[in-house]
């Protein structure tokens, strides 16, 4: 995760919105036919950055709840109270599906400003059949990579967390599978337990989906072991994770998805990324983007966290960012990196030095997005 090349005096060749070619400027061989330029000039340039954990699709403020928990509420206390998750599932639900392509679109836009070109986002806000389906479909259309998040809460209209995933897994899924590309659940005390989650995840399985589990954030509750057993390609959160937990993430192919934005925000402990990296863990960045837990969708800010709060080097910070992120949405062959071959995803930033990413905390150095050859602004 430390090896960044950086080319100096650098070009990058781009055809048909892949790179062709990468390398030294006085290496360029004169280029025949109509060739475009875009002037990087003190400019540095990084692969475009993948966010591979959003919650993009949502309707609503939590501004309120936001304004309490300044005041001392806690978000467990919130959500059991009906509030958090589930009043942004009332607000979701009333949107429609034009309202939820609006909002993602906005969202979206934020996410490109700070020099996110590939995303994830996830369902989880409609727990209802139609709504659950519109936010996946409105992420594919998008471009995004949809994840089915069927087991995000226990909707009121259930009176428990077993009779809900009775209806989800029979009503929702054969749909819900034919547009996401992975499941997720939250397993959490006052969401979804490990038997319920085994439960969901296994079906997802059958369906053809690619696992993954919100877990560790606040208790440990068995998401590590259960993410490893079922061979998931990911398990996110881990602020509670402890020394066993990273020792056996360390030993396994699942990846650790770390949401630093999300501790700060909820005043938590940081994930053990340091501990994750140094035993060998496959360690992956992301925001979490949501209204409740994770307001932000800078992943900048993300790497600058990772550096200043969770003692990762910089090049560690951009490669889970990046190359590892991609590898959690199955798209490592595409995206991620500026080399032959994959797609022209480029952030150029207003600064020579790619440190200035994580350096300077809160500044945006994005000057310039391009997605797939083409500048976005
Ligand atoms: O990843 N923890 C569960 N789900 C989200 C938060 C969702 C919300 O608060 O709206 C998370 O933090
Ligand atoms: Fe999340």
């Amino acid at each position: 995760m430390r090896s960044v090349d950086v080319i100096e005096d650098a070009f990058i060749l781009c055809d048909d919105g892949r790179i062709s070619a990468v390398g030294r400027m006085h290496d360029l061989v004169p280029l025949d036919g109509d060739v475009e330029e875009l002037d990087g000039s003190g400019c540095a340039a990084v692969p475009g950055l993948v966010d591979c954990h959003t919650h993009a699709v949502f309707a609503g403020s939590r501004a309120e709840e936001f304004e309490l928990r300044s005041g001392g509420a806690t978000y467990e206390e919130l959500h059991a109270a009906g509030g958090g998750i589930l009043s942004t599932v009332r607000a979701t639900r009333a949107a429609g599906a034009v309202g939820l392509a609006d909002a993602l679109a906005l969202h979206r836009s934020w996410m490109l400003a700070s020099g996110t070109t590939t995303f994830e986002a996830k369902s989880g806000y409609g727990l209802d059949r139609d709504t659950e389906l519109a936010m996946l479909q409105v992420v594919r259309e998008a471009g995004g990579s949809p994840t089915w998040l069927g087991a995000h809460a226990v909707p009121p209209e259930f009176a428990d967390a077993d009779a809900y995933l009775d209806f989800a897994l029979a009503e929702v899924l054969p749909e819900a599978a034919k547009i996401a590309e992975a499941a997720d659940v939250f397993l959490e005390r006052g969401a979804f337990d490990a038997a319920q989650a085994r439960r969901y995840l296994e079906a997802c399985r059958g369906a053809g989906l690619r696992l993954r589990l919100h877990a560790d954030q606040f208790t440990e509750a068995g998401g590590v072991a259960l993410a490893i057993e079922l061979d998931a390609v990911s398990v996110d959160h881990l602020e509670a994770t402890g020394p066993e937990g990273v020792r056996a993430l360390a030993g396994s192919n699942v990846a650790a998805v770390l949401l630093p934005v999300a501790a700060l925000f909820l005043d938590r402990p940081m994930p053990p990324g340091r501990a994750l990296v140094d035993e060998g863990a496959i360690v992956a960045l992301a925001t979490d983007f949501n209204p409740g837990s994770a307001f932000c969708e800078s992943l900048p800010l993300v790497v600058a966290l990772a550096c200043t709060q969770m003692h990762m080097a910089p090049a560690e910070a951009l490669a889970a960012c990046t190359v590892n992120a991609a590898h959690v949405l199955g798209r490592a062959d595409r995206v991620g990196r500026l080399a032959a071959g994959y797609e022209a995803d480029i952030v150029l930033l207003d600064s020579s030095d790619w440190r200035y990413l994580a350096y300077h905390l809160g500044a945006n150095h994005v000057a310039q997005v391009i997605r797939a050859g083409t500048p976005t602004a």
